[in-house]
């Protein structure tokens, strides 16, 4: 079936692959819907964007997204009420930042009403892979890669915008334990760190596989020009719990302004936990963990959402965090499940 609107066109596909699909066992990123968004950018114009069958792209070998990497990208999640309405969770944050890191990769803004109404058009055709209940989510990830032909450095001429959905759970399951680094650094002032850039996170993994080998999942990235301060993890903001006070590091050109980073900043706020966003010294991490005052390690993103670190590696020593029953992790964690399944008020204005 084709319809077509002015800003539209879809392309429906002849089978769903949802009956195939086991929603219990879900491998983070592994399944996709049965549809996707596609726009094009040529002749220096965002073409009607369309919805079609999810499938295999036909690129030339010399696109430039192979060479050099031109390709940008969000994370974001789409849930379900008990009412079976859909909810995002602060889209416009994601609509601005994929066009902040466009503009850093030289790639053209895309327009607002086009990722928006694709968007829900999308998220109407593949409603039924959203399932409900805490936990459950629609993954999803827009993206923008340079099609352009020819391996001249320089920026492409073509771009293909896409979303594609894959139905989620739990980002990490079991325990997390972090290494912090003392040798490889995720991003440097003037670069691309606060960009979802492609390429930022191609560069995480050999020193991510390296820690994966000393027993840690994931890496504290420290600053490239000293490695004393904390910075981000790869898939995550950090925030470090001493005492009482919680304290992440401010945003830059090399952090990432992360959705769930700016809300839990907000929501610290509203439970008059005191917070404070400054530089981290691994040093006092160190020594905060080794007089007890380290209480609680966290990340946050969206694919992850709040992920509680049970203990990480510095120097070839490893700590363990305590299990708190007063966790800020899981406080948090609860309310912004609430908020993003619609089971409190909204007065921040976050659902959509
Ligand atoms: C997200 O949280 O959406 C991210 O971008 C992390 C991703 C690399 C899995």
């Amino acid at each position: 079936m084709k319809n077509h609107t002015s800003t539209l066109d879809i392309v429906k596909a002849s089978k769903s692959k949802i009956e195939d699909t086991d929603f219990e066992n879900l491998t983070f990123g592994k399944v996709f819907t049965d549809h996707m968004m596609e726009c094009d950018y040529v002749d220096g114009a965002w073409q009607t964007p369309k919805i079609k069958p999810y499938g295999p792209l036909q690129l030339d070998p010399s696109a430039k997204v192979f060479h050099y990497g031109q390709a940008v990208f969000e994370g974001m999640k789409a849930f379900k009420d008990k009412d079976d309405h859909i909810w995002l969770f602060r889209p416009d944050e994601n609509f601005r930042r994929i066009n902040r890191s466009s503009e850093r990769l030289a790639i053209p803004a895309f327009p607002e009403e086009y990722f928006f109404s694709a968007l829900e058009e999308l998220l109407k055709i593949d409603k039924d892979w959203i399932k409900k209940g805490f936990g459950n989510s629609l993954y999803i990830r827009p993206f923008v890669i340079a099609t352009e032909e020819g391996v001249s450095a320089a920026p492409a001429k073509k771009y293909k915008f896409m979303i594609i959905c894959s139905p989620a759970q739990a980002y990490y399951s079991g325990e997390v334990r972090v290494q912090f680094s003392e040798k490889y650094s995720r991003a440097a002032d003037g670069g691309v760190g606060f960009a979802k850039a492609a390429g930022n996170y191609a560069a995480q993994f050999y020193p991510t596989n390296l820690a994966k080998d000393a027993g840690f999942q994931q890496v504290i990235w420290t600053d490239a020009n000293t490695h004393e301060y904390l910075e981000e993890a790869g898939t995550m903001n950090i925030f470090f719990r001493v005492g009482d006070k919680l304290i992440t590091a401010p945003t830059s050109d090399r952090i990432l302004d992360g959705v769930t980073r700016k809300s839990v900043i907000t929501l610290a706020e509203e439970f008059n936990i005191p917070l404070e966003v400054r530089r981290v010294k691994v040093k006092e991490i160190i020594d905060a963990a080794k007089s007890g005052e380290l209480k609680e390690i966290f990340g946050t993103g969206t694919a992850t959402v709040i992920n509680p670190i049970r203990g990480f590696g510095y120097a070839g020593e490893k700590y363990e965090l305590p299990k708190l029953e007063d966790s800020y992790a899981k406080v948090f964690k609860d309310k912004l499940m609430k908020i993003q399944y619609n089971e409190t008020e909204d007065k921040y204005g976050w659902r959509y």
